[in-house]
């Protein structure tokens, strides 16, 4: 295995493995708005790490939760992206987290036929290296205790980076705030979410926080504007928080309010029926009164 940096000119390694071959084309404008993303961020300091490993000779893996996939499906320039860890100063970070000199993890992923081989635990002391290196005084990130995505796995679990040194800083329900200190770190801390007075007369105002980072949070968006933009008395409104200020406002990232209430302060799924399981922005819209 190595792993690397990506450079500007490569943004292709940093979105192919983010859905199975089969979804591509489904998250396709997602993986685009992804890569501007990377591109903008890249310039307030984000760093993307991959692993890659060697094609080997298999034609097919086993992807869980998928099924047998075309090992070149998963390939790039002959090399398997098999998982990749992003961070950033926090001060520059997009999620809803205040400190000082922090390299904050926007993400970490791992493809699910490279689970439990040590993949994440490698890019994480790379980055740790890097982030000394770079006179960061520590490393940030928000996780979650018990939060299963797509019905089969742990979605940014606090117990993997309990395991890698960090340990709780703060906590908002089942998200936790995580530092590795370097030493001298000041502590972080959340910006916590929002109650808005938002309800008008007759009317029941839903808002959906998605970001161009994640190819899901557009593909949740787009589901929602299709099915519940125009629905009854239900006003919707799409907040994009690409941008640091407009998360500062609002102290959600991804998620849903209704009425000024917040429903989930995280990536919320949207389908029951869909494999993407949880089934909770539809459910949730489906259940609001009268529409
Ligand atoms: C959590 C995750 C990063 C772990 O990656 P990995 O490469 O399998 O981890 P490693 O092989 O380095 O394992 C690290 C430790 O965690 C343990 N571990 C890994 N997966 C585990 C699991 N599913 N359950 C319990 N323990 C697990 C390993 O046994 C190892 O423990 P040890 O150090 O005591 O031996 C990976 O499962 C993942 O990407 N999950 C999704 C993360 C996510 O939600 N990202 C955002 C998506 S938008």
């Amino acid at each position: 295995m190595q792993i690397r940096e990506l450079r500007k000119d490569e943004f292709d390694f940093a979105t192919i493995p983010g859905a199975d071959p089969g979804f591509r084309k489904t998250l396709k404008q997602g993986m685009s708005l992804r890569k501007e993303f990377l591109k903008k961020m890249m310039a307030k300091g984000l760093c993307i790490l991959v692993a890659l490993e060697d094609e080997g000779k298999e034609e097919k893996m086993d992807y869980p939760g998928v099924g047998q996939v075309r090992t070149k499906d998963l390939s790039l320039k002959g090399k398997i992206v098999a998982g990749l860890i992003e961070y950033l100063p926090i001060e520059e970070t997009n999620f809803p987290a205040r400190g000082k000199n922090l390299a904050f993890i926007d993400c970490i992923w791992v493809i699910p036929p490279f689970w439990k081989k040590g993949i994440a635990t490698s890019l994480m002391e790379t980055l740790l290296k890097r982030a000394h290196l770079r006179n960061f005084s520590g490393a940030a990130v928000i996780a979650y205790e018990k939060e299963s995505w797509w019905g089969f796995f742990d979605y940014m679990p606090s117990w993997f980076f309990q395991k890698v040194g960090f340990r709780q800083v703060q906590r908002d329900g089942n998200s936790i705030l995580m530092l590795k200190n370097f030493g001298t770190a000041k502590l972080p801390k959340f910006i916590l979410p929002q109650r808005k007075s938002t309800s008008k007369p007759g009317r029941v105002t839903a808002g959906l926080f998605w970001r161009g980072q994640c190819p899901y949070s557009w593909w949740v968006k787009t589901l929602t504007e299709e099915e519940f933009g125009k629905s009854g008395n239900l006003e919707s409104s799409f907040v994009n928080t690409d941008d640091r200020k407009t998360l500062e406002k609002s102290g959600i990232t991804f998620g849903l309010r209704i009425d000024g209430k917040v429903i989930y302060n995280r990536m919320p799924s949207w389908d029951v029926e869909n494999p993407a399981g949880g089934g909770e922005v539809k459910k949730v819209l489906k259940s609001v009164p009268s529409v």
